[in-house]
């Protein structure tokens, strides 16, 4: 019997970046390995979270009360769906984690980096994805890419300077952990895009 390793790889990248379809396309290449997958995501992914996650895009409120419920859900999802899924040796492909409220809350919003360390740390630990994958892109290409789109939440809703503050929100993250989180040019076209996703998986091994 083969032994497939747990693997928890994270996608992440402002909105309108464009990592939903590539998500379904890597969990596909990773079964097709003969991996156990589960998709998931942020926030989101039990019902708890997935309730919380209609109030944080939807209900005004001020950057703490936002923090703390994405914190919240997120201790949810880890309890139910991520943690048990990567003791059984599953991978687990989450759409967004905790990179996601450093780059809105913190770079976004200007919330509290300590505070976020802080919850980070409470909520999660040392567990940290093995692999994080950022669709990074320019605030104005992605805006005119959310343009065709649906209906804008609470955050699809900010201008472009809060999307460059969440880009330079992720910038960051990737300069504190290099190894963990991988940059892919998201302006390119599609196939240009899927060919550094694969270069990166391929780069592991996986
Ligand atoms: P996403 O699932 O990408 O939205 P959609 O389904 O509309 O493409 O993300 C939902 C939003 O939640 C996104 O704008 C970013 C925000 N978010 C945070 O602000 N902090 C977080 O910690 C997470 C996980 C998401």
């Amino acid at each position: 019997m083969t032994v497939t390793p747990a693997r928890f790889i994270t996608f992440e990248g402002i909105d309108g970046a464009g990592k939903s379809t590539h998500i379904d396309a890597v969990a596909q290449r990773l079964r097709d390995a003969g991996a156990p997958v589960v998709c998931t995501r942020e926030p989101g992914g039990t019902a708890l979270a997935e309730t919380l996650r209609e109030l944080i895009l939807h209900s005004p409120m001020d950057a703490l009360t936002e923090a703390l419920l994405v914190f919240a859900a997120r201790r949810d999802h880890l309890q139910q769906v991520i943690s048990p899924a990567l003791a059984r040796g599953e991978t687990v492909l989450c759409d967004r984690f905790t990179d996601a409220s450093f780059a809105y809350q913190g770079g976004g919003r200007g919330f509290d980096f300590e505070v976020l360390t802080r919850l980070e740390h409470w909520v999660h630990g040392g567990l940290q994805p093995d692999l994080t994958i950022w669709f990074d892109l320019p605030a104005d290409v992605a805006a005119e890419r959310r343009a065709a789109a649906r209906v804008p939440d609470r955050f699809e809703q900010q201008d472009q300077a809060f999307f460059e503050r969440v880009r330079h929100g992720y910038e960051a993250r990737m300069t504190a952990s290099p190894q963990r989180v991988v940059r892919i040019d998201s302006s390119l076209p599609r196939d240009a895009v899927w060919r550094q996703i694969v270069g990166t998986l391929e780069a592991r091994q996986w």
